[in-house]
């Protein structure tokens, strides 16, 4: 009898240390690897991922989808699926963050208190701007220019329910009102040459057929129609001018991260850390010519040569995304795309 005790005992025993040791290495595994969903294009996240990878052994694993990734981190937030999430807009780590979605973070010494918040931070800057007409020899503009009577028939814009141009015009209801804004996109939408449609690129193509004269898109493309060889003549009539230079700078959204499991939240720090770090934010600046965050990382080549001293819209993010669901009310209430 008391050996056949022992026997259990000592089968017990096995079993626990069995399954201690079990979890012991399939904990370690699972928290050498971490998920990301991105919005941001594999040609972007590729380089970036790859020296993490190399600089701290940390696996990582990244699906890559222009749309619905939002809707799937909010379906899945109380069994997140990935650790990270990457957007291309302020709006969607918005939308994560009024969902529950993304958990609390560090602060980030490296980026500005207004591009981060306590549950995403930004990592890139994108300023959206006006394309003009090279013939109209335009220096200096306002986005509140676009409203005036001057401008009837010459606008072309993208979907005004774009994030990009949501953000756009939050930040005008910000620093002016709701009302002001609605009386402001009344008159945009009687200026613009045709209804909205297509993309940012499609505008400055618009003002290349001479359907109209200017156009609001983010910074960058401009470099992409110049590495474009079908879209590069677009740019034998158009240039770029950043707006409100003379006043509070030329507004920019960002592109930016947050973290979705409270499990892998260790690893997921490293991650943010590492892209909002210099080596990360020279990268970003050089590939997609786009604004880092970190004020000790200079401009590409091409960004400095065009922008070298651009003033920016210092306001809020957070007090920007406040105002979207007010914009969203006054699009549709005047109809804007229509
Ligand atoms: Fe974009």
């Amino acid at each position: 009898m008391e050996t056949q005790m022992k026997k259990i005992k000592n089968i017990l025993f096995k079993v626990i240390v069995l399954s201690f040791l079990y979890t012991l290495i399939y904990t370690s595994l699972q928290s050498e690897e971490l998920k990301i969903y991105s919005e941001r294009q594999p040609l972007l996240i590729e380089p970036l991922l790859e020296e993490f990878e190399k600089d701290t052994g940390i696996k990582v694993e990244w699906i890559y989808s222009k749309k619905g990734l939002v809707q799937k981190i909010i379906l899945e937030k109380n069994r997140p699926v990935a650790d990270i999430f990457l957007s291309s807009d302020i709006s969607r780590l918005i939308d994560i963050t009024e969902a529950d979605a993304s958990i609390k973070m560090q602060p980030l010494s490296m980026v500005p208190e207004n591009l981060q918040s306590d549950y995403w931070a930004g990592l890139t800057q994108r300023a959206r701007i006006i394309y003009v007409n090279k013939e109209l020899e335009v220096k200096n503009i306002n986005y509140e220019d676009l409203a005036s009577e001057d401008y009837k028939g010459k606008i072309c814009v993208r979907s005004g329910f774009h994030p990009y141009n949501i953000s756009l015009f939050a930040s005008l209801m910000a620093h002016h009102s709701e009302e002001w804004l609605e009386s402001y996109l009344i008159s945009l939408k009687a200026n613009l040459a045709r209804k909205p449609q297509g993309n940012d690129r499609d505008q400055v193509k618009a003002i290349y057929a001479g359907v109209c004269d200017y156009s609001i898109g983010n910074h960058y493309y401009f470099f992409k129609m110049q590495d474009n060889d079908d879209q590069k003549m677009w740019l034998e009539k158009a240039t770029i001018v950043f707006p409100n230079q003379d006043n509070r700078g030329t507004h920019v959204n960002i592109s930016g991260i947050a973290i979705l499991n409270e499990n892998n939240r260790a690893l997921a720090e490293k991650l943010v850390n590492f892209l909002s770090g210099l080596k990360a934010q020279s990268i970003y600046a050089n590939d997609n010519n786009e604004f880092p965050v970190s004020p000790d990382v200079p401009y590409s080549d091409r960004v400095q040569s065009l922008a070298g001293n651009v003033k920016f819209d210092s306001l809020d993010l957070e007090e920007l995304a406040s105002n979207r669901r007010a914009v969203i009310n006054i699009l549709n209430k005047i109809n804007f795309d229509g």
